[in-house]
């Protein structure tokens, strides 16, 4: 599946933003590699992604979320801390050989954890900002 970046996943807070479109961008790059059959090289590189990606972005949203008083911050950080368990487990896993199945789980796990979170949970976080502002 190719995603491009477009408006509709802006949730309208620049620097969440930003980091948004370097996620989606790190994922069609690894979607275009593995269409040609390459992913394998850069799954790696994926992996130290997705992990700066969990220090940086989920703290920096959580961050956030504390400064404005969110008022789903428990549930939205559970849903983090479970993405945490998720990429840890990758981590673990040290695998001497990336099969295409390492290549699938780890696409899904970009698109289930990374887009549909974006989309369903973090706009959230925007939809708040909004209202308080009216
Ligand atoms: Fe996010
Ligand atoms: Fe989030």
């Amino acid at each position: 599946m190719f995603i491009e970046w477009k408006k509709d996943l802006e949730i309208g807070i620049e620097e969440i933003d930003a980091e948004h479109r370097s996620i989606i961008e790190t994922f069609q790059k690894l979607y275009e590699k593995m269409r040609v059959g390459e992913g394998h090289e850069l799954y790696s590189e994926i992996i130290k992604f997705l992990d700066d990606y969990v220090e940086n972005h989920l703290m920096h949203e959580e961050k956030y979320q504390t400064e404005i008083g969110y008022d789903e911050i428990e549930s939205h950080k559970a849903k983090h801390d479970e993405f945490r368990r998720i990429l840890k487990e990758l981590k673990d896993d040290k695998l001497d050989i990336v099969t295409n199945e390492e290549l699938l789980k780890i696409n899904q796990i970009m698109k289930d954890w990374l887009l549909h979170h974006i989309l369903e949970v973090d706009m959230k976080i925007g939809e708040f900002v909004k209202r308080r502002n009216v």
